[in-house]
C-alpha cells in the first residue's frame, strides 16, 4: 500500500531566459500552463494527496494558477533562492505534518507522466527510502550525475561543477524528481550545507546523507524526452511538439483517423472518439470532446465544445467556447459559431456568424447570416425554432425568437420574434422598369460616340 503521498512542486525560479513578463511556469504546452501540467499529472497518478508549491517573492499569479488547477494546495514562497534544498524547506510546514511519502517535481518539467510517478512509488513499495528520476542524456553538461555503487544502489549524486573527469563521463544524470519515504527527511534536509562549487543548497546531497542513515537509495530511469527542462521560448517549442507527438498517437490509438498528424494541433484535454476523421490542419483549443464518428475537415479551428456522432464540421469553421453541435447538425465552410447549441440535424454550412444562440432541430441558417448578438453593451441570445428556414444574407438582431418553422425572407432584418409558421420578410419590394436597361444602353453609346 502506498502511504500518503505530499507532492512538492518547485517554481520559484524566475525564468530570465524565457524572456517574458510572465513567470515561466506559466507558460503554455497545448494550452495548460507547465505547472498545470505538473500538478495534473501528480493528482492522475492516484497517490498525491496533497499539494505544496513553492514560489518566488510576489508570484501571485503562480500561486492563483496552482490553487485553479489543484484547490488544496499549499503554497510557500522562497525568499531568496539559495538552492533546491532551501527551496524544498520552504515547504518545511506541510513536511513536518506529513508522515507519509514525499514526491519533489519541477515545475518547469511539464511532460512527466503518471505511470513513471506510479513507477517510482513502486520502489519506495519495493524498500528504497529514496528514489531518483534518472536519463541517460544524450549531453550530459549541466546536468548531476548519478554515481552508482558496485551494488547497483545509488551512492550519490555530484553536480556538474562539483565533478571529477571520471565522474563527468556519466552519462546517467538527475532529472531532479526525487520521491522519499524517511521519517527523518527534515532532519536529513536541515543538515545540508552548501559548501559546494556554487554555494546553494543542494537537494541532491540528500542521498548521500541518506545513505549514511541507513536509507536505501535508487533510481528509475526513464526517456530524456519525458524530463525535459523548459527555460527558453526555444525548449518550450520542443516539449509542446512532444506532448503533440503524444497526442496524437493517443488519438490514433483509440481510433481516430488523423490524415495528416503533424498538422493536427491538440489541447491538452482533447477527447476525439471512434472513427473520428480530422482532415489537415486542425486546430483544438481546449475543452472539445468529440463522440464516435464525426467528420473535422481541413482548417477548422475548435475550442470549448462538445460535438456528437455523426456531426459534420468544416473546412473552414470556427466553433468558440460553449458551443454543442448535436448528432447529424453541419457546421460548414466559414462558419463561426460562438456560444451556440445546434440541435440535432441543425445546419449552417456556409458564410456565417452565429453567436449566443440556439439553433433547433433541422433549422436551417443560409449562407451569409449574421447574429447581431452584441449592441455595444451586452450581449442577447437568439433563439431559432426546430425547422426554420433563415434565408441568405439575413441579419438577426438579437434578442430574437424565431418560431418552430418559420421562414425568414432572404436579406432580411428581423428585429422581432417571429410567429411559428410565418414568413418574415422585410425588405423593399421588388420593381421592374421594363425596357430601361435597352434604354440607357442606347443613350450611353451615343454619349461615348460624341466624346472621341
Ligand atoms: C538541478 C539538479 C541537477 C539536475 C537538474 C535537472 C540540484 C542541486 N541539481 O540542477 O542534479 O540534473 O536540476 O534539471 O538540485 N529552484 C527553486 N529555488 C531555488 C533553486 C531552484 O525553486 O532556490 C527550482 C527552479 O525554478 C527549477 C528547479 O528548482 O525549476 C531546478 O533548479 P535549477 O537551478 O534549474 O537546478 P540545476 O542547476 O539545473
Ligand atoms: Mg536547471
Amino acid at each position: 500500500m502506498t502511504a500518503q503521498l505530499l507532492t512538492i512542486v518547485l517554481a520559484a525560479g524566475k525564468g530570465t531566459r524565457m524572456k517574458s513578463a510572465r513567470p515561466k511556469v506559466l507558460h503554455e504546452i497545448a494550452g495548460l500552463s507547465m505547472l498545470g501540467h505538473v500538478l495534473t499529472t501528480a493528482s492522475r497518478s492516484g497517490g498525491s494527496a496533497s499539494f505544496a508549491v513553492v514560489v518566488g517573492p510576489g508570484m501571485d499569479d503562480v500561486a492563483a494558477e496552482a490553487r485553479h488547477i489543484a484547490p488544496d494546495s499549499r503554497i510557500f514562497v522562497q525568499q531568496n533562492q539559495l538552492g533546491t534544498a532551501d527551496a524544498v524547506l520552504a515547504a518545511r510546514a506541510a513536511l513536518a505534518e506529513h508522515t507519509g511519502d514525499v514526491l519533489v517535481l519541477y515545475g518547469d518539467t511539464p511532460l512527466i507522466r503518471p505511470e513513471t510517478l506510479t513507477g517510482l512509488s513502486a520502489k519506495l513499495d519495493d524498500g528504497a527510502g529514496i528514489v531518483v528520476l534518472g536519463f541517460e542524456a544524450k549531453d550530459p553538461t549541466g546536468y548531476g550525475r548519478l554515481l552508482v555503487d558496485g551494488e547497483g544502489h545509488l551512492a550519490a549524486i555530484r553536480e556538474e561543477k562539483d565533478a571529477s573527469a571520471t565522474e563527468r563521463a556519466v552519462r546517467l544524470c538527475n532529472s531532479g524528481v526525487l520521491a522519499f519515504r524517511c521519517p527523518d527527511l527534515l532532519a536529513m534536509l536541515g543538515s545540508i550545507g552548501n559548501a559546494n562549487a556554487k554555494g546553494e543548497y543542494y537537494l541532491t546531497d540528500v542521498v548521500a546523507i541518506g545513505r549514511q542513515r541507513g536509507h536505501r537509495a535508487g533510481v528509475l530511469v526513464c526517456s530524456e524526452e519525458e524530463v525535459l527542462g523548459v527555460n527558453s521560448r526555444d525548449q518550450l517549442a520542443t516539449a509542446d511538439g512532444i506532448f503533440q507527438a503524444r497526442a496524437r498517437l493517443s488519438a490514433m490509438t483509440a481510433g481516430a483517423t488523423l490524415q495528416a498528424p503533424d498538422t493536427v494541433y491538440f489541447a491538452y484535454d482533447t477527447v476525439l472518439g471512434q472513427d473520428v476523421v480530422v482532415e489537415p490542419y486542425v486546430v483544438f483549443g481546449p475543452g472539445v470532446r468529440v463522440e464516435n464518428g464525426v467528420d473535422i475537415l481541413a482548417f477548422s479551428h475548435i475550442a470549448g465544445a462538445h460535438i456528437a456522432t455523426g456531426a459534420r464540421i468544416g473546412p473552414y469553421a470556427r466553433i468558440r467556447p460553449g458551443s454543442r453541435i448535436a448528432r447529424d447538425a453541419h457546421v460548414g465552410n466559414f462558419v463561426e459559431l460562438k456560444a451556440t447549441i445546434m440541435e440535432e440535424g441543425a445546419k449552417a454550412n456556409h458564410l456565417a456568424y452565429v453567436g449566443d444562440s440556439t439553433i433547433g432541430q433541422n433549422a436551417n441558417i443560409g449562407a451569409g447570416t449574421i447574429f447581431c448578438n452584441y449592441d455595444g453593451f451586452f450581449k442577447h441570445r437568439t433563439e431559432i425554432g426546430p425547422g426554420a428556414f433563415v434565408g441568405s444574407n439575413s441579419a438577426i438582431v438579437a434578442p430574437v425568437r424565431v418560431g418552430a418553422g418559420a421562414y425568414i425572407a432572404s436579406g432580411s432584418v428581423v428585429t422581432e420574434d417571429v410567429p411559428a409558421d410565418a414568413l418574415a420578410i422585410e425588405r423593399a419590394e421588388l420593381k421592374f422598369k421594363l425596357g430601361w436597361a435597352e434604354r440607357f444602353r442606347s443613350k450611353m453609346r451615343a454619349l461615348k460616340a460624341k466624346s472621341k
